[in-house]
């Protein structure tokens, strides 16, 4: 498998290096071949070269099987131009329009919800990832004086929403899952989310197995936060997926457990935890690198190496269990050893 992996920014570069640690672990259990290339995309590199990524960028990822990315942000390029290019041109060059979040609690422990268990806490998010509010069509009017006008269209397509709705629905029925729930504001968002209503209702009755229920957005937060339990399947649009999934992420243990794929069915993929470059932490060896690690599990899974993402989910839900594990979760490791924990844990499990 031909991976690229971009490190990026701030503690993006700590939590890589721990991914492709566990990864060489899963090389020397299972055999087979990780032919990584380590490309230099970041802050740093944008600043030293003017580039934030070359002019045949997107064409040279789609030649790997998949991409991997630390995080990107840094206070030193204010207007985050690197990480829209590399982050968020990727997405949508390479049409990755499914974001996949699984929100999965992997001890009681961690989960700020009163008496809340892992079986409360195990459903997945699909975000769609290449329309809505990011697609940064719009324009300031009069900037910068009393008179602003600022324009930020949401954009939603038939195809766009119609993909990733159905996406959801197949992802539940392959696994034998029974409820989906879309998530809109088509209340007061009456043209782009009524859009939604009408995918969601044409194509709920193709899966007959599945129970299709629908939450207005700002219902969905407080039931997620209320009565977890009850989603297996959430599908939403690009902004209100990227919110609700830093909430869900709070219920796994914080930022530094949630992993995401961005994700074209078939087609070279990207996969990041869902944290930021956290530049406080950054260079201090106290990241979680769990989001890193398990969105490198969701990468092989992605890619069919089945046992091999298991072995790594075992090997994070042990090294959680027995607490050795970064502060942010109660524990007391750096990120290198939290890292060289959960190596172990591959080759040893
Ligand atoms: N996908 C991405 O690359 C991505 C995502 C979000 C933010 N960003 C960028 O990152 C920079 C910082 O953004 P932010 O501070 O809003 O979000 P952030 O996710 O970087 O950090 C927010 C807070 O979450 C906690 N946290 C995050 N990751 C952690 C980890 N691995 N271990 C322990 N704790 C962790 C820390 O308390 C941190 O202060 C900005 O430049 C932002 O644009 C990038």
């Amino acid at each position: 498998m031909k991976i690229a992996v971009i490190a990026g920014d701030g503690i993006g570069k700590e939590v890589t290096a721990e991914a492709v640690k566990v990864l060489h672990a899963v090389e020397q259990r299972f055999g087979g071949s990780y032919d990584l290339e380590h490309l230099p995309w970041s802050a740093e590199h944008f600043l030293a070269t003017g580039e934030t990524l070359p002019s045949n960028g997107y064409d040279l990822l789609r030649q790997f099987d998949a991409v991997f990315i630390g995080a990107l942000g840094d206070p030193r390029v204010p207007d985050n131009r690197h990480a829209r290019d590399i982050l968020l041109g990727t997405r949508f060059e390479l049409d990755l329009y499914v974001n996949y979040r699984p929100v999965k609690l992997l001890d009681e422990r961690l989960c700020p919800l009163k008496e809340r268990g892992p079986k409360d806490v195990n459903f997945v998010v699909f975000r769609e990832n290449t329309e809505g509010v990011y697609v940064g069509i719009g324009g300031r009017f009069k900037a910068n004086t009393v008179d602003e006008v600022a324009i930020q269209e949401e954009i939603n397509t038939y195809k766009g929403v119609h993909r990733i709705v159905k996406h959801a629905f197949e992802w539940a029925r392959a696994r034998g899952l029974t409820k989906v729930c879309m998530a809109d504001k088509s209340n007061a968002m009456t043209q782009g989310h009524a859009l939604w209503q009408r995918v969601f209702k044409e194509l709920a009755p193709q899966y007959p197995g599945v129970t299709a229920t629908h939450y207005y957005i700002d219902a969905l937060a407080m039931y997620m936060v209320l009565d977890p339990g009850q989603f297996e399947v959430i599908v939403t649009n690009n902004l209100f997926g990227d919110i609700i999934t830093d909430l869900a992420a709070t219920f796994q243990g914080g930022l530094g457990m949630a992993a995401s794929g961005n994700i074209h069915p078939g087609r070279t993929s990207m996969f990041e935890p869902v944290h930021g470059s956290a530049p406080r932490f950054a260079g201090r060896n106290i990241a979680n690198p769990i989001g890193a690690i398990s969105s490198m599990a969701l990468l092989l899974e992605t890619l069919g190496a089945k046992d091999e993402a298991a072995a790594i989910d075992a090997a994070v839900l042990r090294a959680v269990q027995e607490n050795r594990v970064t502060s942010d979760v109660g524990g007391s490791l750096g990120t290198r050893e939290a890292g060289d924990f959960i190596a172990a844990g591959v080759t040893r499990l």
